[in-house]
């Protein structure tokens, strides 16, 4: 008997996209993803063949912008279909070889996942966790270095959860190399938003995902290793466990032209736009926009009276942190400003703050006059006094006298 072509699990009745999503497009100004410039979006509309002289002249401008981004003339940078976490992933199951010693410097959320993927490839990890609001210092890093003789470092530029800025990266990589370890670090919301010298800072491993400084889509990230990394990843005694990740593997498909698995197209298209926009801009004035913006929307949410949550001195610029005033949830201020004035913003991972995002397109004026707005107007509704046309005024004042 031939078997009966009826499907015995029924096609669910669905709702068209158009129905699911709002009708008027939020604005996404929170953690990432961040909005994308027509180009990118564009871009990520093509489908070429994975394989071939096309892809492979994109893929090779893909990996000089990346350097130039990076500041690294290594050859070894390589992207990895996948969110920045699998960017991290793939930085951790190539370098930590079982009963490497791991010193994880611990911000927050996002970095303490590193130290958990150490641990799962084998690394004998000490994560060592800064206090709340706080850098991680070059003399208490050093004291860990000396206790734990680590062969590898890992830590983030800025912990988005938390809105922390470690902005001691620069001699953090010199007392690595002083101790003979690799320096891994996570720059997932920093890259291209800030400075970050590979080289010149003697960062062994850098990551970073698409949707956050970059303005690409998610789904594809980047990452770079030094020739003492790839030396390391070379005499690997075992292979990686994660096929996917293996970056000899992906050797194959990001320098030789060939097959790894089949690559995410579109994403790479979405990302190598993205980086061009960052080479048309240069890094220079992408520094100075996102700091010009970033400073001018914190003046305006102090001058309508909220609170930052992290002092000045260890303050990421990327993503701000705001302290949620007294009778009111991450969730409440979140849902009223999305669905009330149609602006995304974020909440957080274990500390009570919301989080407004100034990575790539989000760091553009008229961005930030409807963001701030947007915020003060929702906190009046939900009853907390604020002073919404100072906090608008200052806003206007600051980005006045940076000038552009
Ligand atoms: C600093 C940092 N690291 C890692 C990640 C993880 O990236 P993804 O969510 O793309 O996996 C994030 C995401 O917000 C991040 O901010």
């Amino acid at each position: 008997m031939s078997e009966s072509v009826v499907s015995s699990v029924p096609c669910p009745s669905l709702r068209s996209l158009h129905e699911i999503l709002p009708q008027e497009p939020l604005l996404m100004m929170g953690a990432g993803p961040v909005p994308i410039p027509d180009r990118v979006a564009k871009a990520n509309s093509v489908v070429i063949n994975h394989l071939g002289e096309t892809m492979s002249q994109v893929i090779d401008q893909v990996k000089s912008m990346t350097r130039y981004v990076f500041q690294t003339n290594s050859k070894w940078v390589l992207g990895v279909a996948g969110p920045g976490s699998a960017a991290m992933e793939m930085a951790a199951a190539n370098l930590v070889e079982p009963n490497d010693r791991v010193l994880s410097i611990s911000n927050g959320f996002f970095s303490n996942r590193m130290a958990q993927m150490a641990a799962r490839v084998g690394g004998i990890v000490t994560e060592i966790v800064t206090p709340v609001k706080e850098a991680a210092n070059p003399d208490w890093v050093r004291e860990h270095i000396e206790k734990v003789r680590p062969q590898i470092i890992t830590m983030v530029q800025g912990e988005t959860s938390n809105t922390v800025y470690n902005i001691h990266l620069k001699e953090i990589g010199k007392l690595a190399k002083e101790y003979n370890c690799l320096l891994v670090v996570d720059a997932v919301c920093t890259l291209s938003t800030m400075p970050l010298k590979m080289d010149e800072w003697q960062v062994d491993a850098v990551i970073t995902g698409g949707q956050k400084g970059l303005s690409s889509i998610p789904g594809v990230s980047l990452l770079a290793f030094s020739e003492l990394a790839w030396s390391k990843i070379k005499l690997r005694k075992e292979p990686v466990v994660q096929w996917c990740l293996d970056a000899k593997l992906a050797e194959n498909f990001w320098h030789n032209n060939g097959y790894h698995y089949t690559a995410p197209v579109s994403g790479i298209m979405a990302i190598h736009e993205a980086l061009k926009l960052v080479c048309e801009e240069t890094l220079e004035k992408r520094f100075k926009r996102h700091l010009r913006c970033s400073l001018a929307l914190q003046h305006g949410i102090e001058g309508m009276g909220l609170e930052l949550f992290v002092p000045p001195e260890s303050r990421l610029n990327s993503v701000v942190g705001i302290v949620i005033p007294d009778g009111l949830t991450a969730e409440g201020i979140c849902h009223h400003i999305s669905h009330k004035h149609k602006v995304e913003i974020a909440g957080s991972f274990g500390q009570p703050i919301v989080r407004i995002g100034q990575m790539g397109e989000q760091c553009r004026e008229h961005n930030l006059f409807r963001a701030l707005h947007a915020l003060g107007c929702t906190m009046r509704d939900l009853g907390v006094k604020v002073d919404l046309p100072t906090g608008m005024a200052e806003l206007e004042t600051y980005l006045q006298s940076l000038g552009r």
